[in-house]
């Protein structure tokens, strides 16, 4: 694992931003995997001035997202699509054809996740965006999951349902499932860069780079990535 150790959220955002050039400069028709949640956020708000000021075009990337909540309509405004299209993808210029989100049609879950499965297993993604969860999720691969896990429907952790309240009324409305990209999956990346920011990933981020790989914390899996980068702000290495 590459570690770099920042100051900030910003300068955690405005690193990750470079790594994100560096990729599309050496392959225009890049293929990302993204992430959703608080921490990469900032990164987005940053490819969009990137892509504004004419330095990066998104015109033949490709985009695979980990993860999608069951039991939201698409359209709702916190599921995962409407949160990528508000983020990033409506302000750049990648085409919808290249947009790639696990489907969460309940009438035919069983064949979505086959659908995403098989298209990943068709694309190799060049650069993977992850966040990590306070308890050591990557993706919504909740801790023992096992490593061989390919795309399926996850039951949400408590924790990861209390950490997602913030977005909705009540944890009563935190979906409890989701359809997420297995480890195996995220593991299949070229180029794996984990960005966590926060003194609640301080622990997380100590088991991943230090604790045993286990599936009891899904992120330690990454030591076995042979090109994975992570940046961490100075709250989230505090315990490094
Ligand atoms: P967060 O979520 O970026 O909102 O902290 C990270 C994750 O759960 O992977």
């Amino acid at each position: 694992m590459n570690i770099i150790k920042v100051k900030n959220y910003e300068a955690m955002s405005k690193k990750a931003l470079e790594l994100v050039i560096h990729q599309l400069n050496m392959k225009e028709d890049s293929t990302l995997g993204l992430a959703t949640g608080s921490t990469p956020v900032g990164l987005y708000q940053q490819l969009i001035v990137a892509h504004k000021n004419r330095y990066i075009s998104f015109k033949d990337v490709k985009t695979f997202n980990l993860d999608e909540y069951i039991g939201l309509d698409r359209n709702h405004p916190e599921s995962y699509f409407s949160f990528m299209n508000r983020h990033l993808f409506e302000h750049i210029d990648i085409s919808e054809d290249n947009i790639n989100l696990p489907n969460n049609d309940i009438n035919r879950l069983e064949e979505d996740v086959k659908a995403y499965n098989d298209l990943l297993s068709k694309n190799t993604i060049d650069l993977q965006i992850l966040g990590i969860g306070t308890n050591g999720h990557i993706g919504f691969n909740e801790p023992g999951t096992p490593f061989e896990q390919e795309t399926f429907i996850v039951d949400l952790d408590m924790k990861t349902r209390e950490d997602n309240a913030r977005f909705f009324d009540s944890i009563d409305s935190v979906p409890k499932q989701a359809i997420t990209m297995g480890i195996k999956n995220i593991m299949k990346a070229n180029h794996i860069l984990l960005l966590a920011s926060g003194a609640n990933k301080a622990e997380a981020i100590k088991k991943m780079v230090d604790g045993p790989v286990d599936i009891t914390h899904p992120a330690s899996v990454l030591q076995l990535h042979p090109n994975c980068t992570v940046i961490v702000d100075e709250a989230a290495a505090s315990q490094l």
